[in-house]
């Protein structure tokens, strides 16, 4: 038996993810067990976790997977600041403390990390590898394109080239400074989010705006190739040379200074986040017709971090060249610790690779869970009351009939989702068909803000009688998103004359308004049979009742929390926010009848999170 653990630590997302025999036996990311959103430490508590749900110990382990070559990447930033010097003095001093203390002594750190009783091989794969190796060798492919957009890992920022049997192989690479993870990252700065964590807000909020910047943005950012690639004009940037994003000359030519975090989102606003997404779209979409043309594959895998816009990669799969698209679902980061595992695997030690019908992620459910005795222990010591149920039937219709009803579900079952999206075993569930639901969800229920929108799941058989897509077209990640049909549209009659920005949000546009975005797109969630168990049969029957094969599925968290872990996790949530129902497994909790509890503060629940 062979055990591989791969990790990713020390940038963003750590995470742990173990392969024993070139199965995926689990994977996590740190932040769920720290409460640390995006937590970049070693990821102590998820090899725990991945080492206990196989029962070994660090010693049983084979092999440890790191997802870079700290030392090439350490060379990228030492010349970086030589071709800056002496502007870039002030990031590189801020980055050299913790790059002597840790990042170039790993496997000292990683040692230290597993309690000195791992005494075999360290694998350091480059980050464009473990990229690549986490979006083919999970995916349905024999054969397959594949492309990892990123920010920077070593010195590639993009890279494409094939995977085929076993073995991943990339030929091409667009280097540092040039990066399409960074420029959206910049634009991301600029509109007033947190870098490396609101990048899908600003996808959010594109809808709202115009592209009016567009062709600005072509005109002077960034020198974009028919194939895709393209050369920055570093002169509006900062990220080699200081602690910002953008530069003076950036915000000369937008108009004005970055958006102050928390402040009214304006047009302007909008508009900038239309014209980063279109170019990003474009050259996505660009990248994609090259690297078909040049590997004349049929199928695309994609992972990195600019593979969670799902907006590009549904555009990439409507309008591009490829049949298939598979998308690593944890593609930031945290996927580089699968990735590195299963590079180790089948392209280190020559095992074979035999690609499933669906894919070999297990639908990303491969975190801890919590089985209806923990559940019930835990709901005792806090005399929390509840109704356990014996039959599921009886607790999907349950539940259904709540959501019918307009109430807020907090739905906890199963193996928790590796990768940023909940998937149906730690989400937030309305009923879709409500007008009130995106407002009464991100106000009362996320704390978060007002213009964000909500994706559906929606059962696989039917997502083509609801949204414009192939039949059966999977997409159980929610990385894909897609129109609503025109016959499931409202008439506006003139409603939308006028309105601009968030005043968009007041006009119901479909039979599902509560995940229909302003311009009519959805995230989509794909839910089966196979994968997804009770969240299949629960949609089923809210179908069954209603005729609506879709709900909302919201992560299930506050704003700046991570995605809860616990069943303890998931009752503080529940009791701190609005939500009307918790289903922990079995067990079904009313919030109005719980009893007073002070073990939980609403008020400093929510002050401990930093907002995202
Ligand atoms: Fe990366």
């Amino acid at each position: 038996m062979t055990r591989i653990l791969g990790l990713s630590a020390f940038y963003h997302d750590s995470a742990a993810a173990l392969v024993v025999d070139g199965r995926i036996v689990a994977a996590a990311q740190e932040e769920r067990f720290t409460r640390k959103k995006h937590d970049h430490g070693f990821p102590t508590r998820a090899i725990e976790y991945c080492l206990a749900e196989a029962g070994i110990g660090a010693a049983d382990l084979d092999f440890v997977g790191f997802y870079d070559k700290p030392f090439l990447k350490f060379d990228r930033l030492l010349e970086t600041y030589v071709a800056y010097a002496p502007a870039g003095v002030r990031s590189f001093l801020r980055a050299m403390p913790l790059w002597l203390r840790q990042k170039l002594h790993l496997p000292r750190e990683i040692n230290r990390g597993l309690g000195k009783e791992f005494t075999k091989r360290y694998v350091f794969t480059e980050h464009h590898q473990a990229h690549a190796a986490s979006a083919f060798f999970p995916s349905p492919f024999e054969e397959a394109a594949i492309m990892t957009l990123d920010g920077v890992g070593e010195w590639a920022t993009a890279s494409y080239g094939t995977g085929r049997g076993n073995r991943v192989h990339l030929t091409h690479e667009l280097r540092f400074p040039h990066s399409l993870g960074l420029l959206y990252t910049a634009f991301t700065y600029y509109a007033g989010f947190k870098v490396n964590s609101g990048e899908y807000k600003l996808m959010g909020l594109a809808p709202y705006g115009e592209p009016v910047y567009a062709d600005l943005i072509l005109e002077h950012l960034l020198d974009l190739k028919e194939d895709g690639s393209f050369r920055m004009d570093m002169s509006y940037f900062n990220y080699c040379r200081g602690l910002t994003m953008t530069s003076e000359k950036f915000h000369r030519l937008f108009g004005g200074p970055p958006r102050k975090p928390e402040s009214p989102v304006t047009q302007r606003d909008m508009d900038v986040a239309a014209s980063i997404q279109q170019v990003t779209e474009e050259v996505m979409l660009r990248m994609a017709r090259h690297v078909h043309a040049e590997t004349g594959m049929k199928n695309l895998c994609l992972a990195g971090g600019v593979a969670l816009n799902c907006v590009g990669n549904g555009r990439i799969l409507r309008e591009g060249p490829f049949e298939n698209i598979w998308i690593q679902p944890a593609a930031g980061d945290a996927g580089g610790a699968l990735g590195a595992a299963l590079f180790i695997w089948h392209q280190l030690l020559d095992r074979p690779r035999t690609p499933e019908p669906l894919d070999s992620q297990q639908g990303s459910l491969l975190g801890p869970r919590f089985g209806n005795e923990d559940v019930e222990r835990f709901l005792k010591s806090v005399g929390a009351r509840y109704e356990r149920y014996a039959d599921e039937s009886a607790l999907c219709d349950h539940v259904a009939d709540r959501i019918a009803a307009g109430q807020v579900v907090g739905w906890m079952q199963g193996r928790m989702e590796f990768g940023p999206r909940a998937l149906g075993c730690r989400s937030i569930i309305g009923d879709a068909r409500s007008t009130e639901m995106q407002s009464v969800m991100n106000l009362k229920i996320k704390f978060r803000e007002s213009f964000r929108p909500f994706a559906p799941s929606v059962l696989q058989e039917k997502v083509h009688e609801v949204f414009s897509i192939r039949p059966e077209e999977p997409s159980p990640y929610m990385l894909l998103v897609a129109p609503v049909r025109e016959d499931r549209r409202t008439k506006l009659d003139g409603a939308a004359d006028g309105r601009t920005g968030l005043d968009l949000l007041k006009i119901q546009r479909s039979e599902v308004p509560a995940i229909t975005h302003v311009d009519y797109s959805a995230r989509i969630q794909t839910v089966d049979r196979d994968r997804h168990g009770r969240y299949y049969k629960l949609i089923k029957r809210f179908e069954e009742k209603t005729g609506c094969p879709v709900i909302i599925n919201t992560s299930f968290n506050v704003r700046g929390e991570p995605i809860v872990c616990t069943p303890e996790d998931a009752w503080r949530c529940f009791m701190a926010t609005d939500m009307d129902v918790l289903v922990l497994e079995d067990c079904v909790l009313e919030k109005t009848e719980q009893p007073e509890t002070d073990a939980v503060d609403r008020r400093a629940y929510l002050e401990q999170f930093a907002l995202d």
